[in-house]
């Protein structure tokens, strides 16, 4: 997979991504993530990214030109014109789990990392084909969030992570938060592992982590239960009828 990021600050993806598993990715050859200035691409030369919005109002907008014609120069440079152009922006659709899945079966991805007040209209209309939001906040650019989403759908890409690494159990992979970990010791301050967890019966185990992880999504994150299929016994398990 090849992901280009195009933004206003390629420095800030430098440490990041030479630590995490995006450089292990690349190390194997599996993921190519590359930077590109937006800047480069101003038509003057005061490098000029960003202009006063219409109509007034405060900040700056940055401009459409730009943005373009940097995505037009990575599509020329991988000849790929028919993946994702991904416009980072508080205004867009929840990015999840489910849609870092959807993202990884791309070979090649392009990330638009808006800035300012905002990013002219005509490049989410004409230019973006889809505008991901990494949570009901607002950051000062879309650098950060462009992170968050390359981290979680490298992690993704197969052969990424090591057998041991599994992405499979882990939290929101099925729909739900995961189960309690344990590791040694066995007793902390007291504190010990659930017996369970020592029995070394497989199937036990496995409907414990199963209650674990339905109570916890209970508890916490409730929502997520609508889109999982329950059993009857799940389901008493959750309203604390056993
Ligand atoms: N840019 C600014 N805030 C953002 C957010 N929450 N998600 C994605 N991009 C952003």
């Amino acid at each position: 997979m090849r992901i280009d990021i195009l933004c206003l600050f390629p420095d800030m993806f430098v440490s990041p991504f030479s630590h995490s598993i995006v450089k292990r990715a690349e190390g194997k050859g599996l993921v190519e993530v590359v930077t590109h200035n937006i800047r480069d691409f101003a038509h003057d030369r005061h490098a000029t990214v960003d202009d006063y919005p219409y109509g007034g109002g405060a900040g700056m907008v940055l401009k459409p030109e730009p943005v373009f014609e940097a995505v037009e120069h990575v599509q020329a440079l991988t000849g790929n014109t028919g993946g994702p152009i991904i416009l980072l922006s508080p205004r867009g659709r929840l990015f999840t789990q489910a849609v870092a899945t959807e993202l990884q079966s791309w070979s090649h991805l392009i990330l638009i990392c808006g800035h300012y007040e905002g990013v002219d209209e005509r490049v989410s209309e004409h230019l973006a084909t889809d505008e991901l939001s990494i949570g009901d906040y607002v950051l000062t650019g879309g650098e950060l969030a462009a992170m968050v989403v390359a981290d979680a759908v490298v992690r993704l890409v197969p052969g990424v992570l090591g057998s041991d690494e599994s992405s499979t159990e882990e939290s929101h992979s099925g729909g739900l938060l995961e189960y309690p970990q344990y590791t040694r010791p066995e007793a902390y301050r007291g504190w010990v592992v659930p017996p369970v967890l020592l029995s070394g019966h497989h199937g036990e185990i496995a409907a414990w982590r199963r209650r674990q992880s339905l109570l916890k999504t209970a508890a916490r994150r409730p929502e997520l239960l609508n889109g999982v299929a329950l059993s009857d016994k799940e389901r008493a398990w959750i309203s604390g009828r056993s």
